[in-house]
């Protein structure tokens, strides 16, 4: 692996700089008013050396980057024998908030997608937890594994909450289907704060270097998630992380990976690195444009992809 410095990183920004498809995701009234210039990029290694470069101190929300992390509370929560009995683990190929439940078992295909993230979250904390003891749970997990206490954007927590009827819709269907118990209002609201934690690509590279690192946190070194659980979370990354792009991002970056609709994307390569990058303007997918554009360049150049 080649030493990632500061320039290199600084010159991979600049490679990119100039794409310009896409645009941010407009169904929350915050994120469509983004800053599109924004590119930012961050490594961090299981030794705990972080480099970053371009606007790595602005903060945006997490989104869907909280899934695999929710996802990882929830198996050290029950277990995974119980999460698996309500969420699958096959790709969907489908969007992200696509309205569909198997068939027979009602369960969501996997816990990347909104409906499998809703019944992620039900489990957070515990079958007996409360509404704030999940939220709690999952900052205080998402901040252990930073590094720092992190906070929430409220206005992107109050904007998606205002327009969440498609993730209500789905946290019903998930109740008359018996995959969740709890009131399908305080399951949405908890998700949406769960997706309005504010992170820095600095925070989000130590978030992934902390799965890479077997669920040891690089700087404080402790052990906050199990090595069950940071190899079931690092699979489902694998195989549903990047929604309908997976496959094209498993062949050209090869590395576990989480992207959300604020513009994050994060990599974990296990025993290596944790990385993230940021810039808002989204492609047909839904994954920053610029941003794996920045990963394809990073793999290649550092030789990541895990094959
Ligand atoms: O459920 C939602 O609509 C968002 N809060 C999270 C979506 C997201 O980030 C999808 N990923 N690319």
């Amino acid at each position: 692996m080649r030493s990632p410095v500061p320039d290199y990183l600084a010159d991979v920004l600049d490679a990119v700089r100039s794409i310009d498809d896409g645009a941010p995701a407009d169904y929350i009234e915050v994120l469509a008013k983004a800053d599109t210039s924004r590119l930012a990029v961050a490594l961090a290694t299981v030794d705990g050396e972080v480099y970053v470069a371009g606007d790595s101190d602005v903060a945006f929300s997490i989104q869907s980057i909280s899934k695999p992390f929710a996802y990882a509370a929830a198996i050290e929560d029950v277990g995974l024998d119980a999460v698996l009995a309500r969420i699958g683990v096959e790709p969907s190929g489908d969007a992200f908030n696509e309205l569909s439940l198997d068939d027979g078992t009602h369960r969501p295909m996997n816990p990347m997608i909104n409906a499998g993230a809703l019944a992620t979250h039900a489990l957070v904390a515990g079958p007996d937890a409360s509404g704030p003891q999940r939220v709690e749970r999952l900052r205080a997990l998402m901040s252990a594994m930073a590094g720092r206490e992190l906070g929430y954007d409220e206005a992107v927590y109050e904007a998606e909450l205002r327009d969440a009827h498609r993730n209500r819709g789905l946290a019903h269907m998930l109740r008359a289907g018996g995959i969740i118990h709890a009131e399908p209002e305080t399951i949405v609201d908890g998700y949406v704060r769960q997706c309005a934690v504010s992170v820095t690509v600095r925070d989000l590279a130590l978030m992934a270097a902390t799965l890479a690192n077997a669920g040891v946190q690089p700087l404080t070194g402790r052990q906050v998630i199990s090595r069950t659980g940071v190899r079931q979370v690092l699979s489902v990354m694998t195989t549903c992380g990047m929604y309908d792009a997976a496959g094209d991002w498993v062949s050209n970056v090869g590395i576990p990976a989480k992207s959300g609709v604020a513009g994050g994307i994060i990599g974990a390569l296990p025993g290596q690195l944790g990385l993230a990058v940021f810039s808002p303007k989204l492609d047909a997918h839904g994954n920053s444009a610029r941003g794996v554009a920045v990963c394809e360049r990073l793999s290649r150049d550092m030789g990541l992809h895990m094959m």
